[in-house]
């Protein structure tokens, strides 16, 4: 378990008592017991839910996850989403994995956050869109970064830039070393996975959807020998143009194939008529503009508790909406499908032209 992970389980282990004390009506069921799956349980658990069981085939990781939240450890569903005190699942599996488990439990009448992104193919993201209507019940996507505090500073900065914005993203780590994040088959590479967090920035910061695409994509890692053996590797980096109306322009140079070790980087910079926005995500951004420079430091809220915070609070409360729903989720994965097609084609092409064709009719 990460260090940050280590700190949501101090955080859930020193308010189990006044949870427990405080009787929340919420039950939740997390499936996936990795990464992902032990911060949602603990913050769940921290602000004071009923985590009631951690569902995970690697029952080792499950009995952990669960221990330190009090729920009971599953190897698989069985027939936990037919309890009556279940209200809520968090799906954390890998990403292949998020359409099947998502639609179980909104059939089975219960609300979804799921983690980012939110399927692989469209069709999958779509049978989850379809799922949530059917239900009337609450699908949302962990794009957490909408709750990250640089969030609102850099929206705030980079208006003030101006528009048309030239956005520039450098997103770079050595090869990841969980190998499904490598897989195309299972967490898709960063084209989907890392830079769906910058599709949806960029979509709500340059204009909605991108009306054209450039891409060249690239497998740093093909000789790394510690990805052998994956059948279909993913692209692991990518220089990226997306073209917004009304003329804003980003570009991402992307790569998780730098060697094993490198730590991960990620610099954007956004430069408008009237200013130049430097961010060192999450820390530090900076806006040089007429009236001087003005920075803005991290005060290091954590940006996952946040976003539970806020689901339980429009689930139970009413609170108006905030965590994104499937919409964004099939937003981001449109733009990261067309940018794979335009590397295949090494042509321009539009989400649009790309992937309508992926959708289902019925
Ligand atoms: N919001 C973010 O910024 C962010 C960060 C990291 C990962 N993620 C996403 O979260 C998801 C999980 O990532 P992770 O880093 O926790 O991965 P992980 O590999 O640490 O954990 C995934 C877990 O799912 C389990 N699993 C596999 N098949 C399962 C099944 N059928 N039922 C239940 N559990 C199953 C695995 O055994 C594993 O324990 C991915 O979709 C990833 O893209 C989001």
């Amino acid at each position: 378990m990460s260090a940050d992970v280590d700190r949501a389980a101090a955080a859930a282990n020193g308010t189990t008592q006044a949870a427990r004390a405080g009787a929340d009506p919420l039950g939740v069921i997390v499936i996936g017991a990795g990464d992902m799956g032990a911060r949602h349980a603990c913050h769940w658990h921290a602000i004071g839910a009923a985590v009631i069981a951690v569902v995970d085939p690697a029952s080792a990781r499950a009995e952990a996850v669960a221990a330190l939240v009090g729920a009971e450890a599953h190897a698989d569903l069985g027939d936990l989403l037919d309890r009556g005190d279940v209200h809520v699942v968090s799906v954390c599996t890998p990403t292949y994995l998020h359409a099947p488990a998502t639609v179980a439990a909104l059939e089975a009448g219960k609300h979804v956050l799921c983690e980012k992104p939110a399927a692989l193919t469209l069709r999958d993201a779509v049978a989850m869109q379809r799922a949530a209507e059917r239900s009337g019940r609450q699908l949302r996507i962990g794009f957490m970064r909408r709750f990250d505090p640089a969030y609102r500073p850099l929206m705030d900065f980079t208006e003030r830039a101006g528009r048309p914005l030239l956005a520039q993203a450098t997103i770079t780590a050595g090869v990841r070393p969980k190998r499904l994040m490598h897989d195309a088959l299972a967490n898709g590479g960063p084209i989907i996975d890392m830079c769906c967090h910058v599709f949806d920035l960029w979509g709500r910061m340059l204009g909605g959807e991108p009306v054209a695409v450039r891409a060249r994509g690239y497998t740093f890692s093909d000789d790394k020998p510690e990805l052998a053996g994956i059948a279909q590797r993913a692209l692991d980096s990518a220089l990226i143009t997306l073209e917004y109306a009304g003329g804003s322009v980003g570009q991402i140079q992307v790569s998780w194939g730098l060697p094993s070790g490198i730590e991960p980087v990620e610099r954007h910079t956004y430069v408008g008529p009237s200013g130049m926005v430097s961010v060192d995500w999450p820390r530090h951004i900076t806006l040089r503009d007429a009236d001087g420079v003005t920075r803005w430091r991290s005060r290091g809220v954590d940006p996952y508790l946040a976003e539970i915070t806020q689901f339980r609070r429009e689930i139970v409360e009413g609170a108006s909406r905030e965590v994104p729903d499937i919409g964004a989720g099939i937003a981001a994965l449109r733009v990261s499908l067309a940018v794979l097609e335009a590397i295949r084609g090494h042509s321009v092409t539009s989400p649009a032209e790309a992937v309508d064709l992926e959708v289902p009719t019925s």
